[in-house]
């Protein structure tokens, strides 16, 4: 017998006929919405492997009821919503999906970038509201990219290809890691901060591109709003929880920060009465960041290749 694979979400037909070459799978059919997890509890119980997605809270309860389970393939690079401890205790691995999608984010990342320093979507909202009287000289001036001063904090594989894309603006790039990337310095003419805040005072820009954890809740908050510049523009394409929404909240709308973009919220949807979405000087998007058709696919097809490599026996191709 062919073993089980449960899949969270409907994907599309070419990598569900990959699949069902090796495996027998099972799927909760609708695309906006995820699996209830009483019903995944449910389904995990018969399943030998299980394509889940950022959504879906792979936690220890679900898995003490998942006696077969031998892998669970993440359709993210980021695997916060699964509990990895639990998930080695009980022998089962746990894939992720690095690789595919660093161009595609980085590209968002600097597009959420642009937009927030130039004010593209409120100049866009402005227009269509019939506000545009004459050319004014100073009306819906932003800050400027080229030259400016971009810091990073996770020089990870997002955040190099991120500051390739800046050097094209000739932007000074500056960094901040948990340790430091003498060759990546080299490469792209970084200068590494050991401490944040003696980086955050000089940055035009801060993007977090860091993984979450909890010791990283709320990383950037009220102390390190406060340590940037008053022009300085603040994204997040990473994880919601790694900035205080309140903080970020007060920091804008008192003119602190100048601009934010996000395309993560520490809940997700966003409520759509939430005072963050009252602001005109933050960009926001729904967690778009992997969102090209070809790399969203490539996720899909390196989960999908995941399970069938485990459950044939082999090892996985992208372990977390
Ligand atoms: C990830 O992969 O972790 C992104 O947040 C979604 O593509």
């Amino acid at each position: 017998m062919r073993p089980a694979v449960y899949i969270t979400r409907k994907l599309p037909d070419s990598i569900l006929q990959h699949l069902s070459g090796h495996v027998h799978i099972k799927m909760w059919d609708k695309e906006n919405e995820p699996v209830p997890q009483e019903i995944l509890q449910e389904e995990i119980r018969e399943a030998d492997g299980l394509l889940c997605l950022l959504t879906d809270q792979v936690d220890e309860k679900l898995l003490s009821g998942a006696p077969h389970l031998k892998i669970a393939a993440n359709m993210a690079v980021g695997y916060n919503n699964i509990d990895v401890a639990a998930a080695a205790k009980r022998r089962i691995i746990v894939t992720n999906a690095p690789g595919v999608l660093t161009e595609t984010t980085a590209d968002l990342t600097f597009a959420l970038l642009m937009a927030a320093a130039q004010r593209l979507v409120e100049s866009s909202d402005f227009l269509r509201a019939g506000n545009w009287s004459a050319w004014t000289p100073m009306e819906l001036t932003g800050q400027d990219i080229y030259g400016a001063t971009l810091g990073i904090i996770g020089m990870g594989r997002i955040g190099q290809a991120l500051a390739r894309r800046a050097k094209g603006f000739n932007m000074r790039i500056v960094y901040h890691n948990r340790s430091r990337k003498p060759e990546v310095e080299k490469e792209l003419g970084l200068d590494f901060y050991t401490d944040l805040y003696d980086m955050l005072p000089v940055c035009d820009y801060v993007c977090i591109l860091v993984p979450y954890t909890s010791e990283l809740h709320h990383f950037i908050g009220e102390k390190e709003m406060n340590a940037m510049k008053q022009t300085a523009v603040l994204i997040n394409t990473a994880r919601g929880g790694l900035v205080d929404e309140e903080a970020l909240f007060t920091a804008l709308s008192t003119g602190k920060l100048f601009a934010a973009g996000l395309d993560v919220f520490e809940k997700e949807p966003v409520n759509p009465d939430s005072p963050l979405l009252s602001l005109s000087n933050l960009v926001t998007l729904p967690h778009i960041g992997s969102a090209s058709r070809a790399t969203r696919l490539k996720m899909a097809k390196l989960a999908a290749d995941n399970i069938i490599a485990v459950l044939s026996g082999k090892p996985p191709l992208t372990p977390v």
